[in-house]
């Protein structure tokens, strides 16, 4: 029987594909940073063999990824600090993955709502891998035995999915291994809506470049975004009850919230009251406050991209120095003949 005390240790991913948005920012890379600044071993993964599981120009694949990068380091995450890298540059995540395809069943699989949503009408069509996909950020987060998961609270499932994926495998194999991870879904920002619609999530994917604040829009966009988002008639309420029925508007005071640091209630007990036209300006002078920065720090740093790769080659090797052992053990307690 492997025992393995469990140290809390850190891990999340995003996918290096379209432009990085404000869900991205306040669900998960603000938080990643605070994370880091409380002592636990922090790991943060450019996930791009995720990103292939639908078609990616090679060259705005590479650019993407740098840009993610950049926006990691823009948003607070110290490569020295927290291991910074993209998955490929440490083949582990793969390895592992296809020992998961062989403990996760296609009844789970088949209930994965991101699946659904992303191969739509057209599954026959869809690739093997984004099917598999969940195995794969299985193996991301377990391939490191992290314990603690940062996320916007759409990837819950798959968290789910990675915990029953542990307790099989321990479960079949007779031992206690891979931790039984925790989501940390915390905030209030952890589901940022769309601008154009408060029942969708903001999303890369929206056609409408107006129903999303990306890292990289400037004042004005950001300005100009913030107006003509939806909204209703009524006042804001003193108290979040008050925004039950309201997507739109919960939508903004949850984004003031988290922008601002603060609850909904202290919000709500400041702008209770106020019209959208009083506190739409508002929204916009802290977003820029908040945002501009960030956007010209990546600006910064995509100048030099060379370096880029450099603080993720770096991150890469540290990062395999965890998973190489985790990975050995698990083919000696699978039974793969190790010379
Ligand atoms: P991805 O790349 O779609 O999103 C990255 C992170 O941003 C969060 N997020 C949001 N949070 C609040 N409101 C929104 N509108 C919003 N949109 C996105 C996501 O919840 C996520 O935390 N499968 C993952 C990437 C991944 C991963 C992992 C994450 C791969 N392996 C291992 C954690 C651990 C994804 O597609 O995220």
């Amino acid at each position: 029987m492997t025992e393995v005390v469990h140290t809390p240790r850190v891990f999340s991913g995003i996918q290096p594909s379209g432009d990085l948005h404000l869900g991205n920012y306040l669900g998960a890379l603000k938080r990643f940073a605070e994370a880091q600044d409380q002592g636990i071993e922090t790991l943060y993964c450019m996930v791009d063999l995720h990103a292939i599981t639908v078609w990616q120009n090679p060259a705005d694949l590479k650019r993407a990824t740098r840009e993610l990068a950049a926006g990691f380091i823009a948003s607070g995450i110290d490569p020295e600090k927290s291991m910074l890298f993209n998955q490929s540059q440490v083949p582990e995540h793969a390895q592992l993955a296809w020992i998961f395809n062989c403990v996760a069943r296609m009844g789970w699989l088949n209930r994965m709502t991101q699946f659904k949503d992303k191969a739509g009408k057209n599954r026959e069509n869809a690739s093997v891998g984004l099917f598999a996909y969940p195995n794969l950020m299985a193996a991301d987060i377990l391939i490191y035995h992290a314990t603690h998961v940062p996320v916007g609270e759409d990837q819950k499932q798959h968290i789910e999915l990675t915990r029953d994926i542990a307790t099989k495998f321990n479960h079949d194999y007779g031992v206690d291994f891979f931790p039984i991870t925790e989501p940390v879904i915390e905030g209030a920002a952890t589901r940022v809506m769309s601008l154009r619609d408060g029942s969708k999530k903001m999303s890369k994917s929206d056609p409408s470049d107006m129903s999303r604040i990306t890292m990289t829009d400037d004042a004005d966009a950001i300005a100009k975004k913030i107006r003509k988002a939806k909204t209703d008639p009524e006042a804001l309420p003193s108290e979040v009850e008050g925004l039950k029925e309201r997507a739109e508007a919960r939508n903004l005071v949850n984004i003031y919230a988290a922008l601002s640091d603060n609850t909904v209630d202290q919000v709500l007990s400041d702008v209770g009251g106020k019209q959208f036209s009083e506190f739409k300006p508002m929204l916009v002078e802290l977003a820029v406050d908040k945002l501009a920065p960030i956007s010209t720090e990546m600006g910064r740093l995509m100048q030099d991209p060379a370096e880029i790769d450099r603080i993720l080659a770096k991150g890469a090797q540290k990062a395999r120095a965890i998973a190489a052992p985790i990975l050995d053990q698990t083919y000696e307690i699978v039974g793969m003949v190790r010379g």
